[in-house]
């Protein structure tokens, strides 16, 4: 497993402007998209390119563009849906995928309720967008389901994560594939409900309000 830990100040106020709870909503929201297209830059370091001959107004020159199979990106539903625009703004041709995934609050573990994929990831570079990686639960659940369609190279971009998922993800999935995890930080540790300390709280309650 690889993990980049983006080491930045405006990622640092960012960060820092989302973990205050009286941030309300509507600006956290904003704050996740401008986060997510900062990380996404990280992520997509090594996004496959092609060659491309062009004419500048000056010369003929040979550029780069974005090979195919387009890049696919994941939300993890619902909390990842925070994260698509700011994903696609910069990965504007990426096909979009969704898979939903739900944590039980008693055992913390996680299962799939809706998909939305391409039937065959081989050769795909898939994109999985996980607010908070806290157990690794839902993380790891999501990437074996991708794996399973095929996919074997897969970043994860998260805006928090905590040693005890990095730890799990490591040990569960790091044998399988190699797998990269992107975040703007990592924290002390989880609670005793499986929140990350000192995190910011329930991603999907603060980007979408608490559902009863
Ligand atoms: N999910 C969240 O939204 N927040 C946490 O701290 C942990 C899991």
């Amino acid at each position: 497993m690889r993990l980049h830990v983006l080491d930045h100040p405006l990622i640092a106020h960012k960060l820092t402007v989302l973990r205050d709870k009286t941030t309300p909503s509507p600006v956290f929201r904003q704050l996740v998209e401008e986060l997510v297209t900062l990380l996404a830059y990280e992520a997509t370091r090594e996004v496959r390119v092609e060659d491309k001959e062009i004419e500048t107004p000056v010369t003929h020159t040979i550029g780069k563009r974005m090979a195919d199979p387009r890049p696919v990106v994941v939300p993890i539903l619902r909390a990842g849906l925070g994260m698509l625009e700011g994903m696609t703004r910069l990965l504007p041709t990426a096909e979009v995928g969704f898979l939903g995934m739900v944590r039980d609050d008693e055992t913390l573990e996680a299962s799939t309720y809706a998909n939305r994929l391409p039937e065959d990831l081989s050769g795909r570079q898939c994109f999985v967008l996980d607010p908070m990686l806290a157990t690794g639960g839902t993380l790891v659940a999501s990437i074996e389901y991708l794996l399973d369609l095929g996919a074997r190279d897969v970043t994860a971009v998260c805006l928090l994560a905590a040693p005890e998922g990095l730890d799990r993800v490591a040990k569960e999935i790091g044998h399988r594939v190699e797998v990269t995890i992107v975040t703007a930080a990592v924290d002390e540790r989880l609670d005793e409900h499986g929140y990350i300390v000192p995190g910011l709280g329930d991603a999907g309650d603060r980007l979408y309000g608490v559902v009863g």
